[in-house]
């Protein structure tokens, strides 16, 4: 693993690829020199939309689909070659074991066929290094220094990290049930919305009241760094459902947007007064607000304005790069090969399992053209 440093992140200069098929997006991004070349995807969300949920056996099918595709589409944005690349990055871990696989495999068979230096990243992690991208090439751009606290966001994770440098997070605390977009996602689909609900009670919630409905912001009495989201989303469906049970489906028409305001602020205030604590507790100066709940308008706009008025640096990804993305991937995998970790092509990995410290092996064998 390379040492623990507070300088500023370092990429290789050249471009790098970044696969990114744990879940139910099929992307591929180029980064080169912490600069955003290009990312596309194609989304499986309407196959699944049907099923309320990703299922994982057609994600697999899709992300072979896909693949190849996104792969052309992201080379064509770049206006790059395969014989331009300079390497090949892929998320690894965690996910859904058969979507990785795809993307590990196929990211393997290009490294191995184009002598590529290769690299298997921790989705979660490249979630987070996503603050390090310059995604628009703005001539503004800064970088959050290291180390930083992480609050990393998503459909399957709620985490807090100290980030020392690619390759050194370590897990602070996260929630002990569901995540927060999963909290998000499953109120919305029983109050009627279409997945993923996130970005949907994020747009109605602008409408409503968010003091409108008393819902639970977080465990009472906690001085650790753990969330949970399962309360609330017991209590969220109890008040959807007293509502329908009352006046029917007008009442709750009538009340989504309300609901949604309300669920969403329990949502942001649990995150934000952790986010705070793990700040007092481990004295760092730099927030890192990252994943696809990363996105929510309310969270950015109160984890902001609560940095701010501690003089902490707030430092949440583009927009365009919070929900998952090939770039985030490069961009990861960009700085560990500048670091020196490479993987073996003949035996990355693929794991569900988010291991709860993240530790990369500098793999030993292959060498590849740097
Ligand atoms: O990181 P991500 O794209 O996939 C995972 O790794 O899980 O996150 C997807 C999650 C979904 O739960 C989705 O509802 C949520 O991010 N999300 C949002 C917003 N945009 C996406 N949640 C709240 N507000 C948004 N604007
Ligand atoms: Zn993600």
């Amino acid at each position: 693993m390379p040492e623990r440093s507070s300088a500023a992140p370092a990429f290789v200069p050249g471009p790098v690829l970044g696969i990114e098929t744990s879940c139910d997006e099929t992307a591929v991004g180029i980064v080169a020199d912490g600069r955003v070349l290009a990312a596309c995807f194609s989304t499986q969300i309407p196959l699944h939309q049907r099923f309320g949920g990703v299922v994982p056996e057609v994600a697999s099918r899709n992300h072979l689909l896909s693949l190849l595709p996104t792969l052309e589409a992201t080379l064509a944005q770049a206006d790059l070659g395969l014989d331009d690349l300079a390497g090949v990055a892929v998320t690894h871990r965690p996910g859904l074991l058969g979507a990785l696989l795809v993307g590990t495999q196929s990211a393997a068979t290009l490294a191995l066929r184009r002598n590529l230096p290769l690299v298997g990243v921790h989705h979660i992690e490249a979630h987070c290094w996503a603050a390090m991208l310059d995604a628009d090439g703005a001539s503004a751009f800064r970088r959050p220094t290291l180390p930083a606290l992480a609050l990393a966001v998503s459909g399957g994770h709620t985490s807090l990290y100290r980030m020392d440098g690619p390759g050194q997070m370590t897990l602070l605390g996260q929630t002990l049930d569901d995540a927060a977009g999963e909290a998000l996602d499953k109120f919305g689909k029983h109050i009627g919305l279409p997945y993923p609900a996130g970005p949907v009670i994020d747009r109605l919630a602008g409408q409503g009241d968010p003091e409108r409905y008393a819902l639970p912001r977080g465990m009472r009495g906690r001085t650790d760094l753990a969330m949970s989201f399962s309360g609330l989303k017991t209590a969220g469906r109890m008040q959807a459902d007293a509502i329908l049970a009352e006046g029917g489906d007008a009442a709750l028409d009538a009340a989504r947007a309300d609901l949604c305001a309300s669920y969403q602020e329990a949502v942001v205030r649990q995150l934000v007064d952790t986010t705070l604590r793990a700040l007092r507790q481990t004295g760092l100066r730099e927030v890192i607000l990252a994943g696809g709940v990363a996105a929510n308008s309310r969270l950015r706009a109160e984890l902001g304005r609560a940095c701010a008025a501690r003089g902490v640096g707030f430092w949440p990804v583009a927009p365009r790069l919070c929900t998952d993305n090939g770039a985030m991937v490069a961009g990861l995998g960009s700085s560990l090969l500048a670091a020196g970790v490479r993987h073996d092509p003949l035996q990355l990995d693929a794991s569900p399992t988010a291991r709860p410290e993240i530790a990369l092996v500098r793999a030993s064998a292959r060498e590849g053209r740097a």
